[in-house]
């Protein structure tokens, strides 16, 4: 069954059972500032879950379905393995007021025992908490429907959907796995999830349910992995031709990720998005700039353009380009590539004459900071971030008095969202020792303008109660907005303040030493290369968003800041 055939068969029997069909929206969503990208097909109905808008009236029925593009980049680095993508289509079937748990239940059932004639390996539903109760409703309606089916228990990690951005319907799930993978997500928005974290019921309560479609059709085209459904198989195939034999050995996973970062990009662009150094601009970029690097390592030298209609031959009748638009995405693609290469070649010549300072890459040659990062990984070397961060905002100061304004705007965007994850990875590092215990010591941390990555040493999965407990703790902390200072203090003073810290010779004599609280009431004190935030009110609200195995006796967060 190929794509098209699906995402028809998926409108067609929603449609025939009282669904208004509605049209993916953009990738950049309207009216919501508080995200980049359309993430899931619900954010284009979010004011019909609130009541703001009614369904009724705009589309003659309560309840809609679509296919919707979707991007998401906070896992990146996991592009290329069998399952993840930064764009995918997510087939879904909403209610607004319309129907809840039981026909949304029976309705996937239905689809995907009936029309897809896949057998349910199990089903999982929300177990419940202090906060809030379990859901025996949706455990007794899959009962009703197949007595013999597994029924699943999860917290709120696996089995809690929602808000998108910072505020928003969220609510409990069902989930539906096959062949051991997850593939549709009800959602029963009954809350809705206020800017502060808080929870309030809401009046209507609605439907959100999201299948991705890649992982569908791996399934049902009984392939391995997402490359190599209909919706990759040209382009893959396109890439590899320009590859050679030779080249091809063991890199499988990077032509991966050069087909997922075209496709991804293409779909960008055609939304309108231009390659710049902020915000939407900018992953749209590092994209566009990852693919160049990595086609040059397997020597491939054409311009990533050649394939949009590798991209064209898959989305074009679902998603049409226009001709002026068409040669729009080619030149885009072109110029940012010509502007990548004079930096890169700049970049690379001084690299191995041996500069390794990214700072001086930067500023000097316009190389960035994660290029930096990977050339000199793939060296077995490591850059110093923080070293990094601390002369540019030096130099962006500098810069600032001086009026040169040569790196303000887009670039101090960029980071500012860096600083603030800096300062929370510091609150994190605290809150974990607080809730964990004094075992907790930092064992990695990566920052990106999207996300923090914080390693730490801990022998146990961390509970949902213990997540709970450190999101609440760094929120309180940030509302407090309390002061972050910095003081230059010899490094057996900064022992004796009972910072944390790595306490190596790499320090010289004096060292930083960063605190974030009052004087007399110190929440965290660390020694650090900084930047930080001045004040933690700038924070917003921070959310734990994976808990997982790094290795052993390590965990792993990832967590945002909304
Ligand atoms: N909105 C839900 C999701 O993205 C269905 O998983």
């Amino acid at each position: 069954m190929d794509s098209k055939t699906i995402r028809k068969k998926f409108l067609d029997f929603f449609e025939s059972r009282g669904h208004a069909i509605v049209p993916s929206s953009s990738l950049i969503p309207e009216n919501d500032p508080s995200v980049l990208f359309t993430t899931a097909g619900m954010q284009q109905f979010k004011p019909y879950y609130s009541g703001v808008k009614k369904a009724k009236s705009d589309f003659g029925t309560s309840n809609t379905t679509s296919v919707q593009k979707s991007i998401r980049t906070s896992d990146i680095e996991e592009v290329g393995d069998d399952t993840h993508l930064s764009f995918f289509e997510m087939l879904g079937n909403f209610s607004f007021g319309g129907y809840f748990k039981k026909e949304a239940i029976e309705l996937a059932h239905e689809f995907i025992t009936k029309e897809l004639e896949l057998e349910i390996d199990y089903v999982s539903v929300y177990e419940g908490d202090s906060d809030i109760p379990g859901d025996t409703e949706s455990e007794n309606i899959w009962n009703a429907i197949d007595s013999s089916l597994i029924v699943k228990k999860f917290g709120k990690e696996d089995n809690f959907w929602g808000p998108t951005g910072n505020e928003g319907p969220c609510g409990p799930t069902t989930e539906i796995y096959v062949n051991g993978v997850e593939i549709w997500n009800i959602v029963f928005n009954e809350y809705y999830c206020n800017a502060n974290g808080s929870k309030s019921p809401l009046k209507q309560k609605g439907v959100d349910t999201g299948m991705g479609l890649e992982r569908l059709l791996t399934m049902l085209q009984k392939k391995e992995n997402v490359f190599e459904t209909d919706v990759f198989e040209t382009l893959m195939k396109d890439i590899e031709e320009k590859v050679s034999s030779e080249s091809k050995v063991g890199n499988n996973r990077i032509i991966r990720i050069i087909a997922d970062h075209i496709k991804t990009s293409i779909f960008l662009l055609s939304d309108g998005v231009l390659p710049s150094n902020s915000e939407r601009g900018y992953i749209l970029r590092r994209l566009l700039r990852r693919a160049v690097r990595y086609m040059e390592s397997l020597g491939v030298l054409d311009s990533l353009s050649v394939f949009f209609d590798s991209v064209q031959a898959i989305y074009g009748d679902i998603y049409p380009i226009s001709d002026e638009m068409r040669s729009t995405i080619i030149s885009e693609i072109k110029k940012e590539e010509d502007k990548f290469k004079k930096t890169l070649a700049q970049g690379l010549k001084q690299f191995d004459k041996g500069e390794r300072d990214p700072f001086v890459l930067f500023t000097t040659y316009g190389f960035p900071l994660e290029m930096t990062q990977e050339l000199a990984l793939e060296k077995g070397e490591k850059i110093n971030e923080e070293d990094f961060f601390e002369k540019m905002r030096a130099h962006q100061e500098r810069s600032r008095s001086s009026a040169a304004g040569k790196f303000k705007g887009g670039l101090a965007g960029h980071s500012e969202m860096e600083i603030k994850y800096h300062t929370a990875t510091h609150m994190l590092h605290q809150a974990l020792r607080e809730v964990l215990g004094n075992h907790v010591v930092q064992k990695g941390s990566n920052i990106t303008t999207e996300r923090l990555r914080f390693d730490f040493s801990h022998h146990e999965k961390m509970t949902d109660d213990e997540k709970k407990k450190v999101e609440e703790l760094i929120n309180e902390k940030i509302k407090e907005s309390l002061p972050v200072t910095c003081t230059s203090v010899v490094l057996d003073e900064a022992k004796d303040m009972g910072a944390l810290g790595v306490f190596e010779d790499k320090y010289e004599d004096k060292v930083d030493v960063y605190t974030i609280g009052d004087q007399d009431a110190v929440f965290s004190i660390e020694i650090c290369g900084g930047p930080h935030v001045t004040s933690t009110s700038e924070l917003g609200t921070f959310r734990i968003k994976k808990e997982e195995s790094a290795s052993a006796g390590v965990r792993r967060i990832k967590a945002v800041l909304e």
